[in-house]
């Protein structure tokens, strides 16, 4: 792999991961699906695009790899599917243990910045799928898909989906939160005007 921003990334070697990735989520109806995948991924190369010195390769990689052992979805130890296909892909030892760093620190729940640009990109990258039009629709797929109500997705819009926007550590993704997150507001308002409109009918 290089470390040249503008040399892209192994073509070879970034199908190969994305058919070992889908493996791992084609079935997911929770909104970790591939769909999921290719927008982080997606987000990940336009913040990178956007940053000097920066390792687009391990970017990528930790993009595409960094649900397949989220412990909502698997129950593995020590990044045993993230491995098992870096491994099968013969990426380096090394840059497997810097890409499972990355994956480690982007978790919402483990609430950390990651160390490394790379993972502060990454990180951005899943928290911007997690906001605006798309992170509506995938606040309400996990929620129906684990049996809550629709009361219990409109409080995780304050438990987590609106913090997200003064959470981001680059300056590119807190330009793309903006919108998504007045998007966001104006979903709720709408959200209680509808409800509040109901209660208040005469009937
Ligand atoms: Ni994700």
């Amino acid at each position: 792999m290089n470390k040249d921003m503008n040399k892209v990334m192994n073509k070879e070697l970034l199908v190969k991961v994305c058919l070992r990735v889908n493996n791992f989520l084609k079935n997911n109806t929770d909104g970790h699906d591939v769909a999921h995948i290719y927008r982080v991924y997606q987000n990940a190369v336009y913040i990178a695009d956007n940053i000097e010195n920066c390792d687009k390769d391990v970017i990528i990689l930790s993009a595409l790899l960094h649900d397949v052992d989220d412990y909502k979805l698997f129950h593995t130890k020590n990044n045993e599917n993230a491995r098992s296909i870096l491994i099968s892909c013969e990426v380096e030892k090394d840059k497997i243990e810097e890409i499972c760093n990355i994956i480690n620190s982007v978790s919402f729940s483990k609430n950390k910045k990651p160390a490394t640009i790379e993972g502060q990109i990454v990180q951005d990258a899943d928290r911007l799928d997690a906001i605006g039009a798309i992170g509506i629709g995938r606040t309400f797929a996990y929620g129906g898909c684990h049996k809550r109500t629709l009361q219990d997705s409109i409080e995780h819009f304050f438990k987590k989906l609106l913090r997200l926007k003064s959470l981001m550590n680059t300056d590119v993704a807190k330009d793309l939160a903006e919108e998504r997150h007045l998007f966001l507001l104006k979903f709720l308002e709408e959200w209680n005007l509808e409800n509040n409109s109901l209660f208040n009918q005469e009937i």
